[in-house]
């Protein structure tokens, strides 16, 4: 993908009306500190476009990206974050379940899981309640570069097995330090999210 350019086009708090603006929609999901945002920074050659921190529950919003104005790139608000009471908590899931349920444009759904980690049971119940929305997750193992390359294999296994994974699901290992994964993500996309 060439990018032309990226507006941050539409920020969503908990009670915003999510916006209907007809072009395709790809969506990033994953436990806070993940590196969601850092994902999209790679995957539009901007060093800090979308908000990245150190401390998790950085983005609490559902922020629309808007590439080249022919598509979106969608940053979810990151689940599993301990320091915040439990009715943000539930906020946050039910927005997200809103935009997942509601969204007409929708074409996929990323789940970010760290490589290094077996996932959570947060992960599991994300991972299972995309699948039951319908979509069949592309599953980005971020932080490659924070293992030994002949140590990826094995921890690519122990997510597919963590997660219970369908079988045949893609898992693509990513680092947004090396931008390894990058060209992989931005094929899918191309080939299965826009026409
Ligand atoms: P929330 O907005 O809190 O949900 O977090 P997020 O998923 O958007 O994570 P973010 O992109 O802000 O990254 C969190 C931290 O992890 C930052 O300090 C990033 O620099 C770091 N990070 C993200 N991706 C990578 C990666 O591929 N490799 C390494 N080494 N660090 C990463
Ligand atoms: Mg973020």
């Amino acid at each position: 993908m060439v990018i032309r350019s990226i507006n941050l086009e539409t920020v969503c708090g908990v009670t915003s009306t999510l916006p209907v603006n007809g072009r395709p929609e790809v969506a990033f999901a994953g436990k806070s500190n993940v590196g969601k945002s850092s994902l999209i920074n790679a995957l539009v050659n901007r060093k800090s476009y979308a908000r990245t921190s150190a401390t998790p529950g950085k983005t609490q919003t559902i922020n629309f990206y808007n590439i080249n104005g022919e598509m979106y790139l969608v940053d979810l608000p990151g689940y599993g974050y301990a320091r915040v009471s439990e009715r943000e908590k539930e906020q946050w899931g039910k927005m997200i379940e809103r935009y997942l349920h509601g969204s007409k444009q929708l074409k996929a759904v990323f789940l970010l899981i760290d490589i290094r980690h077996e996932p959570s049971a947060n992960d599991r119940l994300m991972y299972e309640w995309v699948v039951n929305q319908g979509f069949e997750p592309v599953i980005i193992a971020t932080k490659l570069d924070k293992i030994k390359r002949s140590q990826i294999q094995k921890h690519v296994k122990m997510l597919r097995e963590g997660l219970s994974l369908v079988p045949g699901t893609k898992v693509i290992p990513f680092s947004s330090v090396t931008k390894q994964g990058r060209d992989e993500i931005w094929e899918f996309i191309e080939s299965e999210c826009l026409e």
